[in-house]
């Protein structure tokens, strides 16, 4: 199978050229193997994917992190492993971006809001990570901790979220092969307001457990309380799971708006359950209820 630039030339709808954007260091990895990690919808054009932005750590606007995450500082940069393993300590960068051999995928990203993309990533699974620092049995659940620094970041001088923007996974979640480190989008480096240098991406489960700028990965035996669970927890449960049939207090969840279909005559879509991906992680969730655990 090709690579999305590939493919993309390749693809027979007259709006459907993207190209890589030739604005950062180019970062490129093989087509993934694993199961649903390449959808064939037509990828979000990098325009829209890196300047219609959730980063509250630089504004609450949409406009807000593509006009100030240039000040934030990704060298140098580690990822400080702790809590109950065998092996925790710090990988820099580097030694990070050559853990694992990068692999594209191509997810769907759908905004608890009602917006949703589809983005290529890069990277590789975090389970290749969290194999090799060798959690012990008591860990339970991953927490993941972003940077959080009001020198860089000025919306960490706003009370908007307690700092730092912390998510969490259940280890089975976290060890998924879904579940992906990524350190790039579009074939280069992530741009600073998706996130670099180094973030997480959950297909299947609502963006903001997509932590970006992730400079701590903690393994802990009890539920992590996540960012936005804490600031509205009748809200947004720790699970956040896509899920068309479980409303969000305020808003329906059943369709979601295609960021760059959205003209006037523009149809919404109708939202899958676990974003599509339900093959793959459905029976991670076996017997649960998922309108109480949502
Ligand atoms: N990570 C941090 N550190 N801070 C944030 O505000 N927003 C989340 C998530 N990760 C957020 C974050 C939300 S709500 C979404 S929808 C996605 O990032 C958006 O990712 P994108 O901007 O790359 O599309």
């Amino acid at each position: 199978m090709a690579t999305w630039a590939s493919r993309e030339a390749f693809a027979q709808t007259p709006s459907a050229v993207v190209m890589r954007p030739g604005k950062l260091a180019p970062l490129t990895g093989a087509v993934s193997r694993v199961s649903g990690a390449n959808t064939m919808e037509k990828i979000t054009t990098y325009t829209d994917a890196s300047s219609y932005n959730n980063f509250y750590e630089f504004g609450t606007d949409k406009s807000d992190p593509a006009k100030y995450a240039h000040t934030l500082q990704t060298k140098p940069w580690t990822v400080e492993i702790e809590g109950l393993v065998k092996k925790p300590g710090r990988f820099d960068l580097d030694a990070l971006l050559k853990l694992s051999p990068m692999e594209e995928r191509i997810y769907r990203l759908r905004c608890v809001e009602g917006w949703s993309m589809v983005i290529p990533w890069v990277g590789y699974s975090l389970a290749e990570l969290i194999k090799r620092v060798e959690p012990l049995g008591s860990a339970k659940y991953v927490e993941f901790i972003t940077q959080a620094d009001p020198k860089t970041m000025p919306g960490v001088r706003s009370r908007v979220l307690d700092w730092p923007y912390v998510e969490g996974l259940r280890m089975d979640e976290a060890m998924h092969p879904l579940t992906l480190l990524s350190f790039g989008m579009y074939g280069e480096v992530l741009p600073n307001q998706n996130g670099a240098p180094v973030r997480l991406v959950v297909p299947w489960k609502y963006g903001f457990k997509s932590a970006k700028s992730l400079v701590k990965i903690r393994f802990v035996e009890k539920q992590p309380i996540n960012s936005w669970g804490r600031s509205a927890p009748q809200e947004y449960g720790f699970y956040s799971n896509v899920n068309p049939t479980v409303n969000h207090p305020r808003w329906s969840q059943a369709t979601e708006r295609r960021i760059g279909e959205d003209g006037l005559f523009a149809k919404k879509r109708k939202t899958l359950m676990f974003n599509g991906y339900e093959a793959q992680v459905g029976q991670l969730y076996a017997g649960m209820d998922l309108s109480k655990l949502y």
